[in-house]
């Protein structure tokens, strides 16, 4: 029998891209970036599935170029903004995507932009490198303490979760703000986190981590009013979408000592082109969205991409659904 044709539209570890490859007819896009628009249009003619990273966008023209066939779609991220999800759902077709194995290393990765940039750890290795560090310093590139502060959770998910059980090894004084978790829920309780209106947790934090997904209602959620009503000395985190924070305002904050500094996995655009003006202060670190980048989680997520899809193409449920309402 014919394996069923399948489009990867980028190189994901071999744990996953092997298992791929045993069932199915793949094709799999060889290029470190991500293929053009106009060759994914044509790469997809005629497949059953798509493995689809979360750089390749899946809208309703790709759906089109596919034609009737299309049986599953599997993104290789927890996050599907990139994928139109109504279209998909209108069109009985199943989206899969990777959660629970890239929570803890991306909470590590969020945890560890909170001390960076807390401890300026960035400007010191520039410092140490730039030949400047003569002497020790009583005032030498000061910082402050992540023990005993305020951190304010935006998004109280898995990840904000994580983010939170990390805080609690400091001491950390917790808010969060989400809408969608029940202000008496028993983890929250567990781990003494308290939940409240975003305002308060703007007002009273001295970190702000964001952890919320991408949706038309949280974009642009961190602008030139939210900023505004964060502490002068605050440092905002944002391990989750670019497009969540404002970078015209952020950079305005920053810049005038609306808040003290930033720390970003995750730009709008991405990349960010580097003459970007936030590319010129001190007070920011931007790494190039690798929250999840472990060997071992990104092995794991290929995997589940692989199951995902193959359930998808075989009939069944994927395990990991993003429109579970596609199954009646
Ligand atoms: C995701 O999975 O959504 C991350 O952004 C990449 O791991």
């Amino acid at each position: 029998m014919a394996k069923p044709k399948v489009f990867v539209t980028r190189m994901i570890p071999e744990a996953g891209l092997s298992m791929v490859r045993d069932f199915c007819d793949a094709d799999i896009w060889p290029g470190e970036l991500p293929p053009p628009r106009e060759l994914v249009l044509e790469k997809v003619k005629g497949v059953d599935g798509i493995l689809s990273l979360l750089t390749t966008k899946m809208d309703s023209v790709v759906m089109d170029a596919v034609g009737a066939g299309l049986k599953v779609i599997s993104n290789y991220a927890v996050g599907f903004d990139n994928i139109d999800i109504p279209e998909a759902t209108k069109r009985g077709i199943p989206v899969g995507h990777t959660p629970g194995v890239l929570t803890d290393t991306t909470a590590d990765f969020a945890f560890t932009l909170l001390m960076a940039a807390a401890r300026r750890v960035v400007e010191g290795d520039k410092y140490t490198r730039a030949g400047k560090w003569k002497t020790w310093g009583p005032s030498l590139l000061l910082g402050q303490d992540v023990h005993g502060a305020t951190l304010g959770i935006i998004g109280f998910g898995r990840i904000g979760r994580g983010m939170a059980k990390r805080a609690t090894g400091f001491d950390m004084n917790i808010l969060y703000y989400d809408e969608y978790v029940p202000a008496d829920n028993p983890f929250a309780a567990e781990i003494g986190a308290r939940s409240v209106d975003l305002d308060t947790l703007l007002r009273e934090s001295d970190f702000v981590s964001v952890h919320t997904p991408l949706t038309a209602e949280t974009h642009h959620l961190i602008d030139a009013d939210t900023l505004a009503r964060m502490k002068s000395t605050a440092i905002l985190v944002n391990s989750a979408r670019g497009p969540l924070v404002d970078p015209t305002a952020l950079f305005d904050a920053l810049q005038s000592g609306g808040i003290a500094y930033a720390a970003l996995d995750v730009t709008e655009p991405e990349p960010i082109p580097v003459d970007h003006p936030l590319l010129t202060l001190d007070n920011i670190i931007i790494a190039p969205h690798i929250a999840s980048g472990s060997v071992v989680t990104r092995d794991r997520m290929a995997v589940m991409a692989a199951n995902n899809l193959i359930a998808g193409l075989t009939g069944e449920k994927l395990p990991n659904c993003v429109n579970p309402e596609v199954y009646g």
